[in-house]
């Protein structure tokens, strides 16, 4: 089963949308095998976006999501880093279509909700970040076998 990591990011904390977002990832039949509420070090944040340093927003992107707690998840499911994207929408909120959770609630970047791994190897670097490998549940979830 393919794995990723995704986080609802400060803003996301802040204006309640940790359930609408989980809701999401339920609907789509894809199953939540840990989470937590994490205040955020500088340190951690800086190895989570390390393919960003240098570019001219990291040090904005740092500090927002160290500004406040996030919630970290590690969900599975069949092509779970591309179709999690997908419900995702696009990371300018220019550009996030209606459906996607950006689109729907995100109305200005860097305020985008939520983030989710680009790649398999992506997912498991920052769920290393996060995550010891004890905290992940193994369990069935039966609605995963026809959705
Ligand atoms: S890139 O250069 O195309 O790889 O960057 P991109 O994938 O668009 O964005 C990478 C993450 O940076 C966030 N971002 C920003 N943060 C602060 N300020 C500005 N201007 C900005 N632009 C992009 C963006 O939300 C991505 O965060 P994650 O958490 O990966 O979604």
């Amino acid at each position: 089963m393919d794995r990723t990591f995704l986080m609802v990011k400060p803003d996301g904390v802040q204006r309640g949308l940790i359930g609408r977002i989980i809701s999401r990832l339920e609907d789509k039949g894809f199953k939540m095998t840990a989470g937590k509420l994490v205040q955020v070090s500088r340190e951690q944040a800086e190895r989570h976006y390390a393919e960003h340093v240098g570019k001219p927003f990291f040090e904005e992107l740092v500090g927002f999501i160290t500004s406040g707690p996030v919630f970290a998840m590690v969900w599975e499911g069949d092509n779970i880093v591309t179709l999690s994207r997908l419900l995702i929408g696009k990371t300018q909120v220019t550009e996030a279509l209606p459906g996607t959770i950006r689109g729907d609630f995100a109305a200005h970047t860097p305020f985008n909700l939520i983030h989710g791994s680009d790649s398999p190897e992506s997912a498991e670097r920052e769920i290393a970040n996060f995550f010891m490998p004890e905290e992940s549940v193994r369990y069935e979830k039966s609605v995963a076998t026809w959705m």
